[in-house]
């Protein structure tokens, strides 16, 4: 892709950017409910309390609904690629129906909560898509179309769409929606604020005493403070308080997104996705000129393990062009998510024993109805309600080699690997001399492996390569200047601060 001077990140951000930042507690506090984490799953969390009374307190590490949400590709689907077969035969027809249930549930109770705040968040309703083009890959969509239908969805299998380029099968479900998700998530701020909850941005949570009540570490730049809360939800995309090893059963997974304007006459409608060409995703979005702007997202890969990001970027962009014609990008970014191994998110008590600490994470790339779906369940926990779908959800539910056996093993056999061979002495590495303007590797400084980048103006900025999580070895994303972890998906900028978790703590600065 040739480089373009003006162009942006995330367009969610780019057209509804963070205003002042809300201050940290100015002193110890004490709430019902502390929210860690103001992403969709947490702001949702927060604002259902707010709204039954409760009072909230949503403590943010960096801006709220600007990380993971923020460059999210804003999809409100219960179309979830094929979940539904694998469903049906994994959690059996009710698993299936309970999931497409709460799904849509999630997505009617944003248009309501949309209508009733009389937020305007470019709301559309619309049909979702899962199509292939390769002819000898229609069968699983056939089948997941039935699967569809019968949970419930109102699903159907096509060979046309509004795309403009030939489809070999497609599933197609009606009535999903599309919208603004910063517009919609900071409107819901505005609203938990007025219901009496604080949010606090640039505010880090540290440390975590549960019990009853719970307490919070709460570090920010006015220094530390505590938050007493009955209840705890840890809402922050990878649990950060992590007491019943989830992460060896989330895999971090990283993907490109381009945008670009065209005219509204050639813009497809509907929400696409493939698992063809490593999953390629199209939606439209309005733009206030009349025309507009595609969204393309695809070539995942797992964060510090993309190898050549740049390339992957031109590939995504050549894709673009050869189905859509002609193309100017005015936006480009990259989004996160965790795919849990059975294919279900994990929304409930954060361990087998909890009484009041409660996650929301694995949200596998549908992370909006999944986060407004988990902002419901928590708050029928917390206040002591039924929800049909809490025990789909459950984080404390069995694996079992059905539902989780080859993608578990091949998580943690890839982990592993990073385990033993990250701590390996190496016969020899790059030298500090060889790494070229913006770019970063790994280097060895006194017989420790040292993270380094090199910036556009020659200046070289070092920080220890080992991940505060658990230790892997970061490797330098080129495209995004940012150092990743292979491990769990942790990322950190080239001085070493924390850009997304679980990692806690920043890579040690180091002087070369
Ligand atoms: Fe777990 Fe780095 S994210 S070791």
């Amino acid at each position: 892709m040739d480089e373009q001077a003006d162009i942006h990140g995330s367009y969610w951000l780019h057209t509804v950017p963070p205003g002042e930042p809300a201050p940290p507690p100015e002193g110890p506090l004490t709430v019902d409910a502390a929210v860690v984490g103001g992403g969709i799953a947490g702001l949702c969390t927060a604002w259902e309390l707010a709204r039954r009374g409760r009072s909230v307190a949503v403590l943010e590490a960096h801006r709220i609904a600007a990380g993971v949400t923020g460059h999210t590709t804003a999809k409100l689907s219960a179309q979830h690629t094929l979940v539904y077969d694998h469903l049906r035969r994994t959690r059996g027809p009710e698993g299936a129906r309970l999931y497409a249930r709460s799904q849509t549930d999630a997505i009617r109770h944003a248009a309501r909560t949309a209508e009733e705040l009389g937020v305007d968040c470019d709301w559309e309703d619309t049909a979702a898509y899962t199509y292939v083009e390769d002819p000898a890959r229609t069968d699983p969509l056939k089948a997941e179309a039935e699967a569809a239908r019968e949970a419930g969805l109102p699903a159907e299998y096509v060979t046309e769409t509004d795309l403009p380029f030939p489809v070999a099968g497609a599933v197609r479900v009606a009535d999903q929606a599309q919208f603004h998700p910063r517009k919609y998530l900071l409107a819901l701020a505005d609203d938990i604020r007025r219901l009496g909850g604080v949010i606090h941005e640039n505010s880090r949570v540290t440390g975590f005493d549960e019990g009853d009540p719970c307490r919070l570490t709460v570090e920010s730049a006015a220094g530390a403070t505590e938050v007493t809360a009955r209840s705890v939800v840890v809402a922050t995309h990878y649990p950060v308080f992590d007491r019943a090893l989830l992460f060896t059963r989330l895999s971090p997974r990283r993907e490109l997104v381009l945008a670009a304007p065209v005219d509204a006459a050639r813009a497809p409608l509907g929400m696409y996705i493939t698992q063809e060409h490593r999953t390629r995703s199209v939606r439209t979005a309005p733009l206030e000129d009349g025309r507009r702007l595609l969204v393309v997202t695809g070539e995942h890969f797992t964060p510090g393990a993309g190898g050549d990001v740049e390339e992957r970027f031109e590939r995504l962009a050549a894709w673009a062009t050869d189905r859509f014609g002609e193309l100017t990008f005015t936006h480009r970014w990259a989004t996160q998510d965790n795919d849990s191994t059975d294919s279900v998110p994990l929304v409930g008590p954060l361990h087998p024993g909890s009484k009041h600490a409660y996650v929301a994470t694995g949200f596998g790339g549908w992370g909006l109805s999944t986060g407004i779906m988990a902002g419901r369940l928590l708050t029928e926990r917390i206040t002591g309600r039924d929800c049909a779908w809490s025990d789909l959800y459950d984080p404390r539910r069995i694996a079992s080699v059905v539902r989780e056996g080859a993608a578990f093993l091949k998580h943690q056999a890839d982990v592993a690997r990073h385990f033993v061979g990250d701590r390996l002495p190496s016969a020899s590495g790059p030298e500090v001399d060889g790494i070229a303007p913006g770019d970063g590797a790994i280097v060895r400084v006194s017989g420790e492996r040292c993270a380094v980048h090199r910036d556009e103006a020659g200046q070289l900025h070092a920080v220890s390569a080992r991940c505060t999580h658990l230790g892997c070895l970061v490797a330098f994303n080129r495209a995004e200047k940012a150092w990743e972890c292979p491990c769990h998906g942790s990322r950190f900028d080239f001085e070493g601060q924390v850009l997304q978790g679980p990692a806690q703590q920043p890579l040690e600065r180091r002087d070369l």
